[in-house]
């Protein structure tokens, strides 16, 4: 089958006809025929250089246009090397289904001026993968210096590694993220994407260089990922739905949040959220659902399900915090108006790094409700002081945990 269809393109290609017809726009014919794309789709054979120095931002764009144009699936190849670019806007809608092979290394320039906002991103595709053993390189060493957000509350954001926007049915696969500039990667706007056996690293004190943040999103699913980073391991924004993170190694990092909610205007819910057999080490936070304590907008964030988590020397392991504040740059109104309700923490096992295991800061105005602790295990091991939980408006039950944790 496969070689009839190989020695049929063949034939094609070399058919004047054929190549009329392949640039003139033939509807899509889902999972047919691909058409014979009207460029290479290497971008070594469009130009880029593996040295690390020339611009292969036109090679890859390039590549992108041609598989884009043709039908079918069409596979981009980036071989082994190091390409430095700048920013790589690769827009659809395509024709095809799209394939990109990354082998090499990208590198992202430290020149922000090459940037209009990300780096990397990826805009109204269907049916697209990444995969290969390369690395996506953000160099944020060059420019985590200019990050402001730390002092100012509207900062300017440097650009995020990888990018999804309005994207449908992606699969993201073996490769690495390294150094981000801002967020290593952002699924925004999307459905159906897979996020499988990837590895995200910065270093523990690097700015806000989140691993995985999602928002607007239904039906992500995160598992088989390494993640260490300077802040978030995984963020779960407003307007996510059908989230699915199972097995995932985080640390350092500020651990596997929801939120922050209610930072803007309309915001929307977050509902139907599942944390699977992960490990948290050394993390500043395990698991949490955070929102602002003067909120601008109220989604309800509901249907939590956190089970088989290890925790491994993690400062507030289980932290649901409806007055979340960072530095002191929101205005504390003590009234919340985000919903927490139906969050289950089933089978949490591990050690906390403060004596703090579990704290549930809710606001009396909005109290949580239906949090459920069962079979929650988590010790604070060093001596100076115990165990505790430290639990504030919030309704729901505990279920075989010790009585220092079991504060519903
Ligand atoms: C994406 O894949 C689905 C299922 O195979 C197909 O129906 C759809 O037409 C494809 N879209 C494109 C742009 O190839
Ligand atoms: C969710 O996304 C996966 C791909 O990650 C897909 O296989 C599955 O069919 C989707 N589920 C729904 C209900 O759309
Ligand atoms: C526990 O975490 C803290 C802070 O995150 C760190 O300073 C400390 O070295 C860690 N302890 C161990 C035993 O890893
Ligand atoms: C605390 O737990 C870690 C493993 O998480 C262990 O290596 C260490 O010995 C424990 N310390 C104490 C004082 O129990
Ligand atoms: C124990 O920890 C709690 C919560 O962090 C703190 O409020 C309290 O002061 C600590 N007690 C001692 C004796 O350090």
């Amino acid at each position: 089958m496969a070689v009839t269809v190989v020695v049929a393109l063949l034939l094609l290609a070399t058919s004047p006809a054929f190549m009329a017809s392949a640039s003139s726009p033939v509807p899509a014919a889902a999972g047919g025929s691909p058409s014979v794309p009207a460029g290479p789709l290497d971008i070594v054979q469009l130009g880029a250089k593996g040295d690390g120095k020339s611009d292969a931002t036109q090679a890859i764009l390039k590549a992108w246009k041609n598989a884009c144009d043709a039908t079918g699936t069409q596979k981009i190849t980036i071989p082994a090397g190091n390409f430095l670019t700048g920013a790589l806007e690769l827009a659809g809608p395509c024709k095809s289904s799209i394939i990109i092979r990354l082998d090499g290394n990208l590198l992202g320039t430290g020149d922000l001026n090459a940037y209009k906002k990300n780096w990397i991103e990826i805009q109204n595709v269907d049916n697209l993968s990444i995969n290969g053993h390369g690395t996506i390189d953000g160099q944020g060493p060059l420019v985590w210096k200019n990050n402001e957000c730390q002092r100012s509350y509207n900062c300017k954001i440097l650009p995020n590694s990888l990018v999804l926007d309005f994207v449908k049915n992606a699969q993201i696969r073996g490769i690495t993220l390294l150094n981000s500039k801002f967020f290593h990667m952002n699924i925004f706007s999307s459905q159906n994407v897979l996020v499988d056996k990837v590895t995200i690293k910065a270093p523990g004190d690097s700015p806000n260089t989140d691993g995985i943040h999602i928002g607007d999103s239904t039906n992500v699913t995160i598992t088989g990922t390494t993640i260490g980073v300077g802040d978030d391991c995984i963020s779960i924004g407003p307007g996510s739905k059908m989230i699915r993170v199972h097995g995932v190694h985080c640390g350092p990092g500020h651990g596997i949040s929801v939120g922050s909610l209610g930072r803007y205007k309309d915001e929307k819910d977050v509902e139907d959220v599942k944390v699977t057999d992960c490990t948290l080490v050394g993390t500043s936070n395990g698991l949490r659902i955070k929102s602002y304590e003067d909120s601008k907008s109220s989604p309800k964030a509901s249907k939590f399900l956190y089970e088989g988590v290890t925790m491994d020397n993690v400062s507030y392991p289980i932290i649901i915090d409806q007055k979340y504040c960072p530095n002191n740059i929101c205005v504390k109104s003590g009234a919340s108006k985000v919903a927490v309700s139906d969050v289950i923490f089933r089978n949490i096992h591990g050690t906390s790094n403060t004596p703090e295991a579990v704290t549930l800061s809710c606001a009396n105005n909005l109290p949580c409700q239906g949090v459920q602790l069962v079979n929650v295990d988590i010790k604070y091991n060093k001596s100076n002081n115990k165990t505790m939980a430290v639990c504030k408006n919030v309704a729901g039950k505990s279920i075989g945990v010790a009585k220092e944790l079991a504060c519903l």
